[in-house]
């Protein structure tokens, strides 16, 4: 499988953006995974859709947007107008699924959906057909940082078998370090989030180690 490294610009240097993100794509990153936060749905907040337009114009690779916002239905068509390539919705937030995904969808962005890590998976069993990616939080959504839940591994593996032949990417969010990477890969995750593993220290370093464990 084609796994993909999505770098999460949380764990970045806000105040030398630029320069952290073109050290992303330098370094052979496939998107750029954005964290957007309300201090509603998450208590932490980062940014909105004037500041991803302003981003998406520095670097070339795809944007993984993640909102983490209690009205995502709001703010959809804003995010599709910043230059949001794909744009995942909670399940838990307030708003209808299929609306978001409709929403999503119409604007010509990939549409997923993430659950947190105490939501089952049943939930995404009527969206299939309709989403191209699937986002399991291995962590409680808000902060980087945090450790991996180790539950997260067999839901990974139930999720993957869920998704079937369907070309939907699954994608891991969440205390994906050089410990816990092979793990999520082995389980049939695909498109890895990393923040504060992969921004400590050289980037070229670590990227290089992921690509290592990645390929065995
Ligand atoms: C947390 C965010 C993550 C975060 C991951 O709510 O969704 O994208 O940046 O950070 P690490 O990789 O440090 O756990
Ligand atoms: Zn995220």
């Amino acid at each position: 499988m084609n796994i993909k490294i999505a770098p999460s610009m949380l764990s970045a240097d806000f105040a030398n953006l630029e320069r952290d993100l073109k050290t992303i794509e330098k370094n052979g990153a496939d998107y750029l995974h954005v964290d957007i936060m309300d201090g509603h749905f998450v208590p932490n907040i980062t940014m909105g859709p004037d500041q991803v337009a302003q981003l998406r114009k520095t670097i070339a690779i795809p944007f993984d947007v993640h909102l983490m916002i209690t009205e995502p239905l709001k703010y959809i068509d804003r995010f599709a107008a910043a230059g949001a390539d794909i744009i995942t919705v909670h399940v838990e937030s307030e708003g209808e699924i299929q609306a978001c995904i409709d929403a999503i969808v119409n604007k010509g962005v990939k549409a997923g959906l993430v659950l947190s890590p105490d939501t089952p998976l049943e939930i995404l069993v009527p969206y299939l057909d309709q989403i191209s990616m699937i986002l399991i939080m291995c962590v409680y959504p808000g902060f980087g940082g945090q450790s991996y839940i180790p539950e997260s591994t067999e839901k990974i593996r139930a999720c993957r078998q869920l998704i079937g032949h369907r070309e939907i990417d699954l994608q891991v969010d969440g205390g994906i370090n050089f410990k816990t990477l092979k793990e999520v890969i082995d389980a049939g995750a695909n498109v890895i989030v990393s923040g504060s593993c992969l921004f400590k220290g050289d980037m070229k370093d670590n990227m290089r180690q992921f690509r290592k464990i990645i390929h065995g």
